[in-house]
């Protein structure tokens, strides 16, 4: 898939809303939507109910979030994302430790691309394309390491 110069300009520019969506982003991200990933957390298993305001899962958005906008920059840069061996292998093995399954990383796009539409608005649907792109070649990377470490 190939970038139009105001993708790669709307991708940028949603660097400077990440404070304000991450918040969002670890919300819905958060157990309130899977409760089966409740448990993956480790600081989360034995707390009761469902966590407002975690700044670990606000933290955990965060890094998807960059993650992704990353991959965003290098599609349309290089035409395909890459993640460097050593971090693949570390995030393989982290998401398998913790139980992560494939259907998880759906809900997580939800949660994402939610927040996002939420916080750009109607430049949504000038981006809408570039961060599923970005955010599938991704996860598509951590599972295929995850299926080769199990
Ligand atoms: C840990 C990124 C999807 C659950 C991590 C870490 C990174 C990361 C960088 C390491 C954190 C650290 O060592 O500081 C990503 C990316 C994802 C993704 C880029 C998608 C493209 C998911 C999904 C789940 C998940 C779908 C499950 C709902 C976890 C858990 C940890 C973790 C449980 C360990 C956190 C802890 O116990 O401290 N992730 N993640 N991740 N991730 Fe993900």
């Amino acid at each position: 898939m190939v970038f139009t110069e105001k993708q790669e300009a709307l991708v940028k520019e949603s660097w400077e809303i990440l404070k304000e969506i991450s918040q969002k982003i670890a919300c819905v991200s958060s157990p309130q939507i899977a409760p089966a990933a409740k448990g993956m957390f480790s600081f989360l298993r034995d707390s009761d109910g469902i966590p407002q305001n975690n700044p670990k899962l606000k933290a955990h958005a965060v890094k998807v979030f960059k993650m992704t906008c990353e991959s965003a920059i290098q599609l349309r840069e290089k035409g395909k994302v890459t993640v460097a061996d050593t971090t693949l292998k570390y995030l393989g093995s982290v998401h398998l430790k913790n139980g992560v399954l494939d259907p998880h990383f759906e809900v997580v796009k939800e949660a994402l691309l939610r927040a996002i539409k939420e916080a750009v608005g109607e430049k949504w649907r000038d981006m809408n394309c570039t961060w599923v792109e970005a955010y599938d070649q991704l996860a598509a990377a951590i599972k295929a390491e995850m299926k080769e470490e199990a």
